[in-house]
C-alpha cells in the first residue's frame, strides 16, 4: 500500500475488546435467529453473543487481521463452563480466518480453574489452574504479558508479590518490539464511586516494576466505558464493554449501566507510538466515504497532485475527477 502521510505501516496491529460477560446457555431459548444468541440475556435484555459477534463481523469485513485479539477480562458473567466453551465456537473460527492470535485475560467475573480448563486447556490434574492466569505471549517480537489482577472471590484487583517478581522476571529482558501488559483492573483512577470500591489495590508496587522498563502500553477494561490515562509514565487504555455500558453522563455519584456505547478498539503499533482507536459496535448508516478503487487511483498519482485534490480548497481537479477516473 502506497505510504500517503509520514508514517510507514505499523508494525503490529491488535484488536483489544472486553467485558463480554457471557452466561451460560439459556434453556427457555428457542427458535431465535441464527445472529441472535444462545446464551441468557444478561440482565434479561443484553443480548451479549449478538454484540460480540457483531463486532468480530465489523473486524474481519474491515481486512484488518489484526495478529492479535487479546481480551481484557470478564469474559463471562458468573463463571460458567458452558459460557466459555461458547466463547471460543463464537470467537476461534473468526480468529482462525483473520489469522489472528487469541489471547484471554482473567475478570473478576470469571472463575480462574474454568478459564484456565476451558480457554487455555490446561489439565486440571497439575492444580496450575488454581493459580493465578499470567501468561506470556509473543506476537512477532512484540510481547504481551496477560497479568491476572483478580482476587479469588471479591471483585475487586490486587498483584500477588509472587506475581510482580514473576513480572519483574519477564521484563528484565526487552522484547523485540517491546511489551504491553493487559490486565483487566486499569491502574487508573475512576470518576464512578462505586467502581473506586472495585479498583486495583497496590498500585504503587505494580508501578516500581514496570517502570522504567519496554512496556508501551497496558490494555485493561473492567470500568465499561472506553478511557485513556497514563501508569508510572506508561500510556493506559481502556477498552468499553462489548455487553454494556457505564453511562458518564449519569447523575453525579450514581451507577448507570446502559445498552448502548459498546465499543471495541484497534491497537496500531508503530516503531515509536502505540495508537488506540475505539470502534462503535452496530450497524450506522454511511453519509460520506470514498471507496477502495478511489484510493488506489489517489495512489497511482504523484504525492503533489494528491495533495493538490485532497488538500487544496481551490484546486481544479477535484475528487470527483479521481472517482470517475479523469484525474
Ligand atoms: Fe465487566
Ligand atoms: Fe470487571
Amino acid at each position: 500500500m502506497t505510504q500517503f502521510g509520514q508514517y510507514p505501516a505499523p508494525t503490529h496491529v491488535i484488536a483489544h475488546l472486553s467485558d463480554t460477560h457471557f452466561l451460560g446457555a439459556d434453556e427457555h431459548a428457542t427458535g431465535r435467529e441464527d445472529e441472535c444468541s444462545d446464551g441468557a440475556l444478561l440482565y434479561g435484555v443484553i443480548d451479549t453473543h449478538r454484540n460480540l459477534r457483531r463486532a468480530l463481523q465489523q473486524l474481519e469485513r474491515s481486512g484488518a487481521n489484526p495478529a492479535a485479539l487479546v481480551f481484557t477480562g470478564d469474559l463471562t458473567d458468573l463463571g460458567e463452563q458452558d459460557a466459555y466453551v461458547s466463547l471460543r465456537q463464537i470467537v476461534e473460527p473468526v480468529a482462525a480466518r483473520m489469522g489472528s492470535a487469541v489471547i484471554w485475560v482473567m475478570g473478576n467475573h470469571d472463575e480462574r480453574q474454568r478459564f484456565a480448563i476451558d480457554l487455555y486447556d490446561d489439565d486440571p490434574a497439575t492444580g496450575l489452574a488454581m493459580r493465578p492466569q499470567d501468561r506470556v505471549h509473543d506476537i512477532d517480537g512484540l510481547r504481551i504479558i496477560a497479568l491476572d489482577s483478580t482476587v479469588p472471590g471479591y471483585h475487586h484487583g490486587d498483584i500477588t508479590p509472587q506475581q510482580l517478581e514473576w513480572l519483574g522476571r519477564q521484563l528484565a529482558t526487552p522484547a523485540r518490539h517491546g511489551t504491553l501488559l493487559a490486565l483487566h483492573h486499569p491502574p487508573i483512577p475512576t470518576a464512578i464511586d462505586l467502581m473506586a470500591l472495585l479498583e486495583l489495590r497496590g498500585q504503587s508496587q505494580l508501578a516500581e516494576v514496570i517502570r522504567g522498563t519496554d512496556v508501551r502500553g497496558i490494555l485493561a477494561g473492567h470500568l465499561h466505558y472506553a478511557t485513556h490515562s497514563t501508569f508510572a509514565g506508561i500510556p493506559v487504555s481502556v477498552a468499553a464493554a462489548t455487553c454494556y455500558t457505564m453511562d458518564l453522563s449519569a447523575p453525579l455519584h450514581s451507577l448507570s449501566g446502559v445498552d448502548g456505547g459498546q465499543s471495541f478498539d484497534l491497537v496500531h503499533i508503530y516503531d515509536d507510538q502505540v495508537v488506540h482507536s475505539v470502534i462503535p459496535i452496530g450497524d450506522h448508516a454511511a453519509v460520506s466515504g470514498f471507496s477502495a478503487g478511489f484510493v488506489q487511483r489517489m495512489a497511482a498519482l504523484s504525492p503533489e497532485d494528491r495533495l493538490d485534490i485532497f488538500s487544496n480548497k481551490t484546486s481544479t481537479v477535484t475528487v470527483a475527477d479521481v472517482e470517475a477516473g479523469r484525474a
